[in-house]
């Protein structure tokens, strides 16, 4: 009895909402959602997390833009969000806003607990601001006329008070982790640019700010507002309320097991993060993945530079499995990606309709046409049968290593090599001349063949279901099966499951 099952908590970025979401977020959290969703089935217990990152100079001032309070801001925006994801069919089990309470009161309990232990001191902070990037940067590592070496964008100047953290500290402590944890940081290109970052040497990081308010308030000192990294990286653990009761969520799902997060931030997730938690003497993430970027003409598509294409009218003209596969089969994880309509139109035809709506509607038609719509299980396999058969399970076998491997898009090209292959065992058994034939042996041909189209595409729509969940359990439905929402990956690896005789 009880829970035995292992467990899993992934989480996206919390996105700045600072203007709507484009289809880089969505990437990111489509991508989340379909680890999650391939988690789930493969047994585990899923905590899965994303929200929003509310605070900051860069929200207040574009609050302030408006006139609104930020919080009247950001609650519009966020709202968009969800409604995003919802759009999206993302599996979220929850969503933190660092406006929370239950979030306020950990960062400042976390705040607190690293003063006292003082990694946390007051001085004064002397240097160059990106507020788009929320960054801090000295002289020496700005790029050409003060622009900041992330995103090129201006920096500006800053000098007040401020609360740092003793970043330095944890250098060797952290490069013995990293050692120790080759697998930390993925892809293998990041993990070599965060040793050399550190190697370079750490200054001690500003973490609180007092040019502005909008901010959690450090409890102790409250003109300063904690800095909206420290803020928000806590997110992580705030969304498991571990001071609530027991603390039971935290106890289950921390530490995560995947931070995924997009390349321009793994520093943040694999330096500051890992330091803080090495500072408060908590356990460490198991894996930061940092994935690549939606390039518009050369450029990052980004909120700020407004070189954005919109998700929602993909989402109401092809629907949200379209967008998903296609972000999903077309960028390699760890790489960039281009997004274009005509190459998104040319691929969602020809793999999700022509590929994947003409076996299943062919079959279908066959089953129905032929054997008055009832499957009959035939033991009696020709070569053709087996062949199709042990790529089945192959399949699944292959799907599952690559999945595990975060190597989504070759997990996606495995199931429909396999797609291809039963569209030309259709083909190959030309069942239509079979269905003309008074032949006995021709008859058994016939009802072999339409049980291996029907048990392909039921081991064939829970391997696509983390990529295209509406799609998925209608395939199920049509071929007169049940119970998807229990299949799991095992089912997938098991030829002939479905029962004879079923309608
Ligand atoms: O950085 N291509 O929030 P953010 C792919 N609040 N992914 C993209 C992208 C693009 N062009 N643009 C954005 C923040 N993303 C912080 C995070 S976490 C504790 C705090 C995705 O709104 C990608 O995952 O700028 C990137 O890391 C994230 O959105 C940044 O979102
Ligand atoms: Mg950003």
């Amino acid at each position: 009895m009880g829970d035995t099952k292992k467990t899993y908590y992934i989480t996206t970025p919390i996105y700045y909402p600072s203007a709507k979401l484009h289809i880089g977020h969505t990437y990111c959290t489509s991508v989340a959602d379909t680890i999650a969703r391939f988690k789930r089935l493969a047994g585990y217990d899923v905590r899965f997390l994303t929200g929003s990152d509310e605070h900051g100079q860069k929200i207040q001032r574009a609050a302030e833009a408006q006139g609104i309070t930020p919080l009247e801001y950001t609650t519009n925006i966020v709202n968009g969000f969800k409604a995003l994801w919802e759009k999206m069919h993302i599996s979220n089990d929850d969503f933190i806003r660092t406006t929370d309470e239950r979030h306020e009161k950990v960062v400042q309990a976390l705040f607190t607990k690293a003063y006292e232990k003082g990694d946390i001191y007051k001085a004064e902070y002397e240097g160059w601001y990106c507020t788009p990037d929320e960054t801090f940067w000295t002289e020496q590592k700005l790029g050409p006329n003060h622009t900041c070496p992330d995103c090129g964008r201006p920096v500006e100047r800053v000098k007040e008070e401020s609360y740092f953290f003793k970043l330095g500290k944890y250098t060797d402590q952290w490069l013995k982790f990293i050692e120790e944890n080759p697998d930390f940081i993925q892809p293998e290109s990041r993990r070599n640019e965060m040793i050399q970052f550190v190697k370079q040497g750490l200054e001690d990081l500003a973490v609180s700010r007092t040019s502005f308010d909008w901010g959690i308030k450090v409890p102790f000192d409250p003109k300063h507002v904690v800095y909206v990294w420290f803020d928000a990286l806590v997110n992580y653990i705030s969304a498991l309320s571990p001071f609530d009761g027991d603390g039971e969520l935290y106890k289950k799902y921390w530490p995560a097991d995947l931070h995924l997060v997009g390349k321009e931030i793994v520093r943040f997730h694999t330096i500051i993060w890992p330091m803080m938690l090495m500072s408060l003497e908590l356990p460490l993430p198991k894996k930061v993945f940092g994935h690549g970027w939606m390039i518009v003409d050369g450029t990052k598509m980004s909120k700020s530079l407004g070189n954005v294409i919109d998700p929602i009218p993909l989402i109401d003209t092809y629907g949200a499995d379209s967008l998903r596969y296609y972000l999903l089969s077309e960028i390699t994880l760890g790489n960039d990606g281009n997004f274009t309509l005509p190459n998104f139109v040319t691929k969602i035809n020809a793999d999700l309709s022509n590929d994947l709506g003409n076996l299943l509607n062919r079959t279908i038609a066959m089953i129905e046409k032929y054997h008055g719509g009832v499957i009959t299980k035939c033991d009696d396999m020709d070569d053709l049968d087996r062949d199709v058969s042990t790529l089945a399970v192959q399949t699944a076998k292959d799907f599952e290593a690559a999945m595990e491997n975060m190597e989504l898009n070759k997990a996606i090209k495995s199931v429909w090599a396999f797609i291809g292959r039963m569209n030309k065992y259709i083909d190959e058994t030309m069942p239509w001349v079979l269905a003309k034939s008074e032949d006995a042996h021709d008859k058994a041909r016939l009802q072999s063949a339409m049980y291996h189209l029907a048990e392909a595409l039921r081991i064939i729509a829970i391997l696509v279901s983390p990529v295209i969940p509406v799609g998925a359990p209608k395939i199920w439905d049509q071929l007169g099966l049940t119970g998807f929402g229990s299949a799991t990956i095992e089912d997938a690896k098991v030829w002939g499951l479905i029962p004879t005789g079923t309608k």
